[in-house]
């Protein structure tokens, strides 16, 4: 077998929708590292059907769940180790959606209904998986899950609305269940802070196109990639992220420490006078 960097490694890939989702890039790369997984989605978006000629791709199955169903998640996982013939060595968790947003609820005016579905499918999930996958025993010392941020945890973005509520909890899960993980079982748990980025969920948010923009322009490396988070995330599956655990990382070419970049400075017109 070639050498590849998750070689043996056996995982679950949620949320790969289309060719555009972060997920899919992710399996792509998994796949080329040499790492065996199934993949899920929610049983509605895998009637649109593009999910299965990834599997086909990564030779492998597609095994419907909704991630806020914890019946759901028991079989998804137990089916998984069956296929997998063994434990988990990785988790991608790669979901978000607010019916908030996508109603176009303005944030002073949300409907709590649709907030609760947001927490649940959004965050609540990502501990539903890790409960579920701990109660069960079933990831391997040293295993390694991610679920996918976006900075407006910590800063406010205007039309992200309560998906930043959903994040800020989200990557607190990823701190709690760390701690407890990674004493029972030297499990790492972390969350990636990724750049705006041209996908379904992306493109949701209004304003997205111009935020996209202003994070390119704001970043000393322009926006990362979905390509270029997929090989992060490999390096968070394989063994050389060992030691990284609880973590929020941001993976955005610089974004989140500038305060402004020159290329702002001379579109708002206020350069020094010359
Ligand atoms: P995407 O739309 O391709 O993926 C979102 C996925 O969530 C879809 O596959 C969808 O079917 C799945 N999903 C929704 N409800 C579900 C449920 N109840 N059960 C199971 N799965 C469900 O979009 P993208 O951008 O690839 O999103 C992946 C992750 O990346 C999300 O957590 C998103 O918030 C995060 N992210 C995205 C950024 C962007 O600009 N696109 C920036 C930073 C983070």
């Amino acid at each position: 077998m070639a050498y590849g960097l998750l070689n043996n490694k056996r995982g679950i890939i949620f949320g790969a929708l289309d060719e555009s989702s972060i997920a899919w890039k992710v399996a792509e790369r998994c796949f080329e590292e040499g790492a065996k997984f199934t993949l899920t989605n929610a049983p509605i978006a895998m009637r649109m059907g593009a999910i299965n000629r990834l599997a086909e791709k990564c030779q492998t199955e597609v095994i419907g769940a909704d991630a806020t169903s914890t019946d759901d998640l028991e079989k998804l996982i137990d089916q998984s180790t069956e296929v997998l013939n063994g434990k988990l060595d990785f988790i991608l968790h790669s979901i978000g959606m607010s019916p908030n947003v996508r109603k176009s609820r303005p944030y002073t005016e949300l409907s709590y209904e649709f907030f609760l579905k947001t927490l649940d499918i959004s965050a609540i999930s990502f501990h539903k998986v890790l409960q579920i996958a701990y109660k069960k025993d079933a990831i391997t010392e040293w295993g390694s899950v991610v679920g996918l941020t976006y900075i407006a945890a910590q800063r406010t973005f205007p039309s992200y609305s309560d998906m930043a509520e959903a994040k800020a909890t989200l990557e607190s899960i990823a701190r709690s269940f760390g701690y407890h993980y990674g004493k029972h079982k030297k499990v790492r748990v972390n969350t990636i802070s990724q750049s705006p980025t041209w996908t379904t969920a992306g493109s949701g948010v209004k304003g997205f196109d111009t935020f996209f923009k202003y994070a390119d322009v704001l970043s000393p490396l322009g926006n990362a990639s979905a390509e270029s988070c997929a090989n992060y995330c490999v390096f968070l599956f394989s063994d050389l992220s060992r030691m990284i655990t609880m973590q929020n990382l941001y993976h955005d070419g610089g974004f989140s420490s500038v305060g402004v970049s020159e290329e702002i400075m001379k579109m708002l017109g206020m350069q020094e006078n010359e």
